[in-house]
């Protein structure tokens, strides 16, 4: 029987691949190392945790809550943005929660995009970026992911050459997974770019927080005028430590908001109040959590910079998020990165996300989670030596892996 229009138009999930083949090892007695998913590990902060509990405890919370977020949620993520950024929001019209970012900007695609729509998307990204619109009818075209001059000329192409004119250019910085950041400058010519040509701006913020040197991460609401065409997502789940609560943000331009408002009203009564309740506790609270979040990645992106490093194994240290973006030592590279995260996982235990899973300029790279703890980033640096000093020897096990399935 022929496959689902839109199932055919979902690859087989990647990261599926080494996930299944990290089950079957953990099945048969190894530990592996999880630096794949981009799970956090850490615990939501207890006083979070003991506002949900407290609240669950009213019946009257146990009904249908909001669509939009409840009305304290989104002053509080308002209050957010004018501390953080020096951005005013209207809570009203200028603020949704959603159910988590990954929702909110899913659900975005579904609300602004007509079929054959094109919608300008970093390669690699995050697959949300590219699937979201490609699920709501849309059409990609990849533009590259570093925030500087080399980012203009294809983007100039792009719109001179795309038919029909691009609907919606996508941002992510910090990236996910280069962890690349963008500059308030790089912001501005982006929104001057993009009124001038009318493209809408979607931003997705999710590690405002998590960033380890120089300046806090920028919002492109910043940017005098980006109102007019700009949305920015931000999630709970990085921040807070909040990944399995489904809480995040839209903000921004009033129309594109209320269309998403609008389509969000249709699929969900929104995430159970105490969760909201909760999640407004964290967001009005002194920022102490967040600082002790950002400081355990920061020394755990230490730890791996320099361990995989003295192991042969070269890991950039990213400014920001909870990813380091490395590529594939070269002897490995013609590989690909698929191969190349399987034979870690059956060689090192230790799992990683392979690049091509972000796309397909993705693929000399992996992607390592700080997800695990310091002790456990050296054993995996100290199993990734083994690997590495021992591989000439076994390399002739390694073209076998694709047969072996
Ligand atoms: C760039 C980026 N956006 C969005 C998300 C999804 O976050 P949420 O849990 O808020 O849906 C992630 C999660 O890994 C992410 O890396």
């Amino acid at each position: 029987m022929e496959e689902f229009h839109k199932v055919r138009r979902l690859p087989p999930y990647v990261f599926e691949q080494v996930n299944r083949l990290k089950a079957s090892a953990r099945a048969g007695g190894a530990d592996i190392i999880d630096l794949g998913m981009g799970n956090p590990d850490l615990p939501t902060p207890k006083a979070i945790v003991d506002k949900l509990c407290e609240v669950v405890q009213d019946p009257r919370t146990h009904r249908y809550s909001s669509s939009k977020g409840i009305p304290g949620l989104r002053r509080a993520q308002a209050a957010y943005y004018a501390r953080r950024f020096g951005v005013k929001l209207n809570p009203e019209t200028q603020v949704v929660a959603t159910l988590g970012s990954k929702e909110g900007f899913a659900n975005m695609a579904q609300a602004i995009t007509a079929p054959g729509d094109v919608i300008l998307c970093p390669n690699p990204t995050y697959p949300i970026h590219a699937f979201g619109f490609l699920m709501a009818g849309g059409v990609i075209r990849s533009m590259s992911v570093e925030p500087d001059d080399s980012f203009f000329p294809p983007l100039e192409r792009a719109v001179k050459h795309s038919i029909p004119k691009p609907l919606a250019l996508i941002l992510n910085y910090p990236s996910n997974p280069t962890a690349h950041v963008a500059s308030l400058d790089f912001y501005k010519e982006v929104v001057s770019f993009a009124k001038k040509h009318d493209i809408i701006v979607l931003s997705d913020l999710a590690y405002s927080e998590i960033y380890f040197e120089g300046e806090p991460p920028p919002s492109v609401l910043q940017v005098p005028g980006a109102m007019d065409i700009a949305v920015e997502f931000t999630s709970m789940s990085k921040t807070f430590s909040m990944p399995g609560w489904r809480m995040g943000f839209a903000v921004g331009n009033e129309r594109l908001i209320s269309a998403l408002t609008r389509v969000k009203s249709y699929l969900d009564y929104g995430a159970f109040t105490p969760i909201q309740v909760a999640a407004t506790h964290a967001l009005n609270g002194d920022g102490s959590d967040i600082a002790e979040v950002r400081n355990i990645y920061k020394r755990r992106r230490d730890v791996m910079v320099e361990s995989f490093g003295k192991a042969g194994f070269e890991v950039p240290p990213p400014a920001a998020t909870m990813f380091a973006w490395a590529k594939i030592p070269e002897k490995f590279r013609h590989l690909g990165s698929l191969e190349f995260s399987k034979l870690l996982v059956e060689k090192a235990d230790v799992a990683v996300a392979p690049g091509v899973g972000f796309g397909e300029m993705g693929d000399d790279y992996v992607r390592l989670a700080l997800v695990e703890n310091e002790h456990r980033i050296r054993q995996a640096a100290r199993n990734i030596k083994k690997f590495l000093s021992t591989a000439d020897d076994t390399m002739h096990n390694v073209i076998s892996l694709n047969t072996r399935r």
